[in-house]
């Protein structure tokens, strides 16, 4: 599989951002950042802004000091993510990030993040337009949930996160609830999202008065962890990288 940045206007070049991405130094979004924060040079100069374009093979890039390179061949990772493990490429404190259970020899990088606690299906992959476009609301990529939360919630409760609950000045979380189980003093909830905020369902349970005991990711763009115990991976068929482009392409 390959990805090129020629695909595009060769003679307009790729933006530095979208440059950035494909050489799987991070999301579009972090590179952004990471260009914002004069931490780019293009031929030798500090360049701030992310829409600066680039041409691969003319214009020197670098990151840190070091020559940037467009990623040709690109992974893909289905990863089942134990609880206690952060979804970062680095942390300050020494605390088990996800990419160190994965081969070492790529740059790899998540697609979105589980929270610290939470467990289950995580992408990961150095193919940061593919990254970019999986984390964008306007692809409506489905992810689904098994939580546990506290508490009974009747059913009308529940399906007040169908019709969505404002969890932020501003922003209304919108979900389907696929079933629900009492189990003693717990509810155990599926739920499909759509979009994704920092801590959504943690959030949308919080504001309903049940707040989440245990989250599981079962599936995130219809890829599970079947078969994966918490801390494997497996690199997606080939099947499953078309169809997953298809998604974000198909639009
Ligand atoms: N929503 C959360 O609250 N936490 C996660 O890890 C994922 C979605």
């Amino acid at each position: 599989m390959s990805e090129s940045a020629n695909s595009g206007d060769a003679k307009a070049g790729i933006r530095l951002n979208r440059f950035l991405a494909m050489a799987g130094i991070g999301s579009r979004r972090v590179c952004d950042e990471l260009i914002q924060k004069g931490m780019v040079q293009v031929n030798g100069v500090i360049q701030v802004e992310p829409a600066t374009r680039v041409v691969e093979g003319r214009d020197q890039v670098e990151f840190q000091g070091r020559p940037v390179n467009l990623v040709h061949e690109t992974h893909y990772y289905i990863f089942n993510k134990p609880r206690g493990v952060i979804t970062t490429t680095s942390d300050p404190f020494g605390r088990p990030i996800v990419v160190d259970f994965l081969p070492g020899d790529a740059r790899i990088y998540p697609v979105g993040r589980l929270d610290f606690d939470t467990t289950g299906a995580l992408l990961l992959t150095n193919d940061g337009d593919v990254a970019y476009r999986l984390t964008h609301p306007k692809f409506q990529i489905p992810k689904v949930y098994q939580v546990l939360v506290r508490g009974n919630p009747p059913e009308a409760t529940l399906r007040r996160v169908e019709a969505g609950i404002e969890i932020e000045a501003g922003f209304v979380a919108r979900g389907e609830i696929n079933g629900f189980w009492y189990r003693g003093g717990n509810t155990e909830v599926r739920l499909t999202l759509r979009e994704g905020k920092k801590r959504e369902v943690k959030r949308i349970f919080r504001t309903l008065g049940h707040p989440v005991v245990r989250l599981h990711r079962e599936s995130f763009a219809a890829l599970t962890v079947t078969g994966l115990k918490p801390g494997e991976w497996r690199e997606l068929t080939p099947e499953e990288v078309r169809e997953l482009k298809e998604l974000v392409h198909g639009h």
